[in-house]
């Protein structure tokens, strides 16, 4: 039966959707990559500096959400959505695995947060209501950057965390994996500033992010 929606009814269940991505991403349900990898000897110092490069890679997960949710507010077609809503699930998983991560070590998690994930929604709504290709090539980028960034974190780990390398492995797959979807959904690839802005913006939350 096709039911003839009153304008108030279709401003409520728009309403209802929004406030759904909004606030009930739910992760996929994945085992903590970590689960089964004993902690290894560390110095304080490696300690510390696991636990701000894990902050840091938060953070970016945080902003991740953020990007996802933004796109599927935005997104014009069902597909695209589910696609968003299917990478944002991924994403929390992530988010939970760095948080997971830092508690072990006993750290905090970045104060800037809020404002990555309120800036990371906007963004994320405005990349999605241009262009569907350019859009795409927007995440896209995006997901290259933070495979680049996670090898470099992973580079930088101490020999026996084994437990972090774990972790960033398997989000460096998951990223290189949400690369490649874009692309093949017909990404078009940005120009060489709008990378170089992309990167200047990443780096920002970066220093902040591993100092608090
Ligand atoms: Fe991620
Ligand atoms: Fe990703």
């Amino acid at each position: 039966m096709i039911k003839n929606y009153s304008k108030t009814d279709k401003f409520i269940i728009k309403s209802n959707e929004m406030i759904d991505i909004l606030f009930n991403i739910k992760g996929s349900g994945r085992d903590y990559p970590a689960k089964n990898v004993d902690e290894g000897q560390m110095t304080n110092v490696e300690k510390k500096l696991v636990t701000n490069l894990m902050r840091v890679n938060h953070s970016g997960e945080v902003a991740a959400q953020g990007l996802y949710i933004g796109h599927a507010l935005s997104a014009k077609t069902l597909e695209q959505k589910n696609m968003m809503l299917n990478m944002a699930s991924e994403e929390k998983d992530h988010l939970e695995w760095c948080d997971k991560r830092i508690k072990e070590l006993k750290g905090n998690t970045s104060l800037f947060n809020p404002l990555w994930f309120i800036g990371s929604i906007g963004l994320g709504f405005l990349s999605g209501i241009t262009n569907d290709k350019k859009s795409l090539g927007f995440l896209e980028e995006t997901e290259i950057q933070v495979t680049d960034h996670l090898d470099s974190h992973i580079k930088r780990l101490p020999e026996n965390d084994h437990k972090t390398q774990a972790i960033l492995q398997r989000m460096k797959s998951d990223e290189k994996s949400h690369s490649e979807t874009a692309h093949n959904f017909g990404a078009e690839e940005l120009p060489p500033k709008i990378k170089k802005a992309m990167k200047i913006i990443a780096n920002m939350m970066k220093f902040a992010s591993f100092r608090l």
